[in-house]
């Protein structure tokens, strides 16, 4: 029998991704999005890309009447995964009540409606982020957590909290919590990718804007970290075989006996890469020199860290495919056709 899943937050950066492998894999999915940060022609491509129509319900997550309205609707249903939440760091520094109100709100509403409509399984975009500044690393799912830097960061953790509670007083639910590593990179068809709003936060759109001559330059925050080559290091992976990890986490949901399960999970490669490798992979895979300079740390940023990605493997099944030249090549696809659509 197929499954259907409910991908709140779908025409999103991972969301659109795990559409895609979703249904490549058998599954059938529904998205949930209310577009906030995400674009309508996401939609088109999913169905260019899957060659089916996209079943789409447009509205707040964090609105239960809504939500139940989807469920009513969608009354198949065996599984839901929760993307729809805000990601910009700095920006939940200055906007905390509207971090806090749309993260764990849409989460709340989620789990309950969910309960009340008898749909057992959750997976849920949890972060790296979690684990602060590492004691050790590689990091494992037991390396303690640690007190958040960020509204965003605490919106993670409460949300990680929360299910686990959930789980655990016999809601009748099982979940998978992601912790995912740095996502970078976009469809090998460059028909979905990452639409960053204004002047990007993260590093590979930034460098893919600065390539493109969007960006007059790229600066490099901070070379003096206690790494290799100063540079900080982090685990870069791909979005698609990110995507596949959500996949694999409903295939191994549906296989657990019983309810009451709760895993949290890294999702990284297990490889660390300083930002300035990441300048000269994708300086090698694009075939241009990159303007950038050097320039003083950013607040609250982790020097190093990297995942042990054992669990994923023994339990999921899963495990990394592409590599950073893949993902920086793919990143650069999508880019020129980001710039080719800005021109037309
Ligand atoms: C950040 C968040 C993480 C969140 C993710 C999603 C922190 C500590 N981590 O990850 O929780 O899940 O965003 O958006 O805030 N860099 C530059 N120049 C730039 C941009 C970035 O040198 O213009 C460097 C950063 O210093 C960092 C690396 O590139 O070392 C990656 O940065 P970024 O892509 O922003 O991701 P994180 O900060 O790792």
């Amino acid at each position: 029998m197929t499954k259907t899943i409910l991908v709140v937050g779908g025409a999103g950066y991972i969301g659109s991704h795990t559409y895609v492998e979703l249904l490549a894999a058998g599954y059938d999915a529904v998205i949930v999005d209310d577009f906030s940060n995400a674009e309508q022609r996401v939609i088109d491509r999913l169905v260019e890309l899957t060659g089916h129509s996209v079943r789409l319900y447009e509205g707040d997550a964090a609105d239960p009447r809504f939500m139940r309205s989807v469920f009513e609707a969608e009354s198949g249903l065996t599984g839901a995964i929760h993307f729809a939440a805000y990601k910009a760091v700095g920006e939940s520094v200055r906007e905390p009540l509207r971090y806090y109100r749309n993260n764990i709100d849409s989460m709340l509403v989620l789990l309950q409606t969910m309960a009340d409509f008898d749909v057992p399984d959750l997976v849920f975009s949890s972060s790296c982020t979690v684990y602060g500044v590492p004691d050790e690393l590689p990091v494992t799912e037991m390396t303690p957590r640690k007190d958040a830097h960020s509204p965003y960061g605490n919106t993670k953790r409460i949300c990680e909290d929360i299910i686990r509670d959930a789980v655990t007083g016999g809601n009748h639910l099982k979940a998978v919590l992601l912790r995912y590593f740095n996502p970078i990179g976009a469809h090998p068809s460059a028909l979905i990718g990452e639409l960053p709003i204004g002047v990007p936060n993260n590093l590979v759109p930034f460098v893919t804007q600065t390539a493109a001559g969007i960006r007059p330059e790229l600066t490099i925050f901070g070379d003096n970290y206690e790494t290799f080559d100063g540079t900080c290091i982090r685990d870069y992976i791909h979005v698609v075989d990110l995507a596949r990890a959500h996949v694999k986490s409903l295939d191994y949901l549906e296989g657990v006996d019983g309810r009451g399960c709760c895993e949290a999970i890294n999702v990284g490669t297990g490889r660390g890469n300083s930002v300035m490798e990441v300048v000269q992979t994708f300086e090698q895979v694009a075939g241009v020199s990159l303007n950038y300079k050097i320039g003083p740390p950013r607040a609250g940023d982790v020097p190093a860290i990297y995942a042990n990605a054992d669990k994923a493997r023994y339990l999921l099944g899963w495990e990394s495919q592409l590599t950073l030249e893949d993902a920086l090549r793919d990143a650069w696809r999508w880019q020129g056709m980001l710039s080719t659509k800005e021109k037309e």
